[in-house]
């Protein structure tokens, strides 16, 4: 029934009216179903979709790679104390082990390997600086493994306004996402690895059913309550580490690192990104902006909701049945692509229509299930563009030379 739909949109009440959408990173088909018409038709209708971050470019995809690297010559054996080290190690090996049998059929049918999933995962994982290691080791459980192979919502928006041809930018910078999450400072970091390390071990040795974090976001996305908490944790990315049974002084730490994901990953951003979207829809009044970030942007407190409100917007929750009115018809691509936005200093709307990305279809969306793997997909694409514009170099180099004959 629709009108029994969590709604995940907002609408930005101007002329022609633009949307927020909350999205999480968790394979599109297992939530697709339960988005409600509505917001898909507001996606269809936008001129424009905004993300958190543009992928296609490719200073985004360099930025993000060496975001993640340990400083030039340091390595993890250098930095983590050894016994996180060792557990580390041997942890990564027993995963590298089960990862044939983690594997669906399905997986299998579409060409996928384990060994080239591990690598393509936890390729590089030494010179990695440890927070991203964290994030790693949390989405390597056999469950994961196993969501696999579809993309999750948010790369599928993104390929949605692709197929499309819609116009696309992002709002934030790879160093606002990325330098925060490296911020951590040393000890918080280690007690995040500790806590993942010991969990896994936990779920090795059989003593702890699988936390199913996944499936728990999957069901409040589709028909459970709209717990912000919930959302905020995959919004951010890091995991949640306030446990019960956790000895008094390890709480105060897990409550710090709680504190500083929220005020960091979470309200500072939101700030920012309220602030971009404002100034975008006074830069672009006859369009109509469809922007796509993670639900925890729009749930609890500091929202960006609340910044455009501040700001004097009237943006009101759509709930799922609502119809959606863009009172000024969508005008076709031609006739808006004259006056698309320009650059901007933390944007670049892509001009459209675009060439076919020969890397794109060698590269299927195959190993997305979060950011993180955004990140290694990114890094690999990077090395791919490189190659191929060597290669380029080298028969433009060839064919100046022909050319030279000729004359
Ligand atoms: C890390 O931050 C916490 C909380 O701010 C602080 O208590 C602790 O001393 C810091 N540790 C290091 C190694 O800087
Ligand atoms: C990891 O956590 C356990 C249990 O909280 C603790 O006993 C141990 O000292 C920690 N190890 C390190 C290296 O912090
Ligand atoms: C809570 O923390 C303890 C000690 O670090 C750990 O053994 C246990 O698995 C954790 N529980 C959950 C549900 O993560
Ligand atoms: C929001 O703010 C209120 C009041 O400051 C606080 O009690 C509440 O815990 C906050 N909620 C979240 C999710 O941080």
């Amino acid at each position: 029934q629709q009108s029994e739909l969590n709604s995940f949109l907002w609408t930005i009440k101007r002329d022609p009216p633009s949307y927020f959408f909350g999205t999480i990173h968790v394979p599109y088909t297992r939530v697709w179903d339960f988005i409600p018409e509505n917001s898909k038709k507001a996606f269809q209708h936008s001129h424009i979709v905004y993300f958190e971050l543009d992928l296609t470019d490719p200073y985004t995809i360099s930025a993000l790679t060496s975001c993640q690297l340990l400083p030039q010559g340091e390595n993890l054996q250098d930095v983590l104390p050894r016994d996180i080290y060792r557990r580390l190690k041997r942890h990564l090996e027993y995963v590298k082990l089960m990862m044939p049998s983690w594997m669906t059929p399905d997986q299998r049918g579409k060409g996928l390997y384990a060994d080239y999933l591990f690598n393509a995962i936890a390729g590089n994982w030494e010179r990695k600086r440890p927070v991203w290691v964290m994030l790693m080791v949390n989405s390597l459980t056999e469950v994961d493994i196993k969501s696999r192979g579809v993309p999750v919502l948010d790369l599928y928006l993104a390929q949605e306004a692709e197929r499309l041809r819609k116009q696309t930018g992002a709002v934030e910078k790879v160093e606002e996402q990325c330098h925060p999450l490296n911020g951590l400072n040393f000890s918080q970091v280690i007690f995040a690895l500790n806590q993942t390390l010991l969990q896994q071990e936990s779920l090795r040795a059989g003593s702890l059913q699988t936390p199913y974090t996944t499936e728990d976001l999957i069901k409040h996305y589709n028909c459970g309550d709209l717990n912000s908490i919930i959302f905020s944790h995959d919004t951010s990315q890091v995991p949640n580490f306030i446990n019960a049974t956790l000895p008094p002084h390890e709480r105060i730490t897990a409550q710090e690192i709680d504190t500083y994901f929220r005020q960091e990953l979470i309200y500072k951003r939101n700030e920012r990104m309220g602030r971009r979207v404002k100034d975008l829809l006074e830069e672009y009044p006859d369009k109509s902006f469809f922007f796509a970030f993670g639900a925890g942007h729009f749930m609890g407190n500091n929202t960006v909701i609340d910044v455009l409100r501040r700001e004097g917007y009237e943006v009101e929750h759509t709930p799922s049945g609502q119809p959606i009115n863009n009172r000024k018809n969508p005008k076709t691509w031609s006739t808006f692509s004259s006056s698309s936005p320009a650059y901007t200093p933390y944007a670049s709307a892509q001009e459209l229509p675009r060439p076919p990305k020969e890397e794109e279809e060698l590269l299927p969306h195959l190993l997305l299930p979060d950011s993180v793997d955004l990140l290694e997909k990114a890094d690999r694409k990077y090395k791919k563009k490189k190659r191929k514009q060597q290669k380029k170099q080298r028969f433009r180099q060839f064919n100046d030379l022909w050319v030279r004959i000729e004359e």
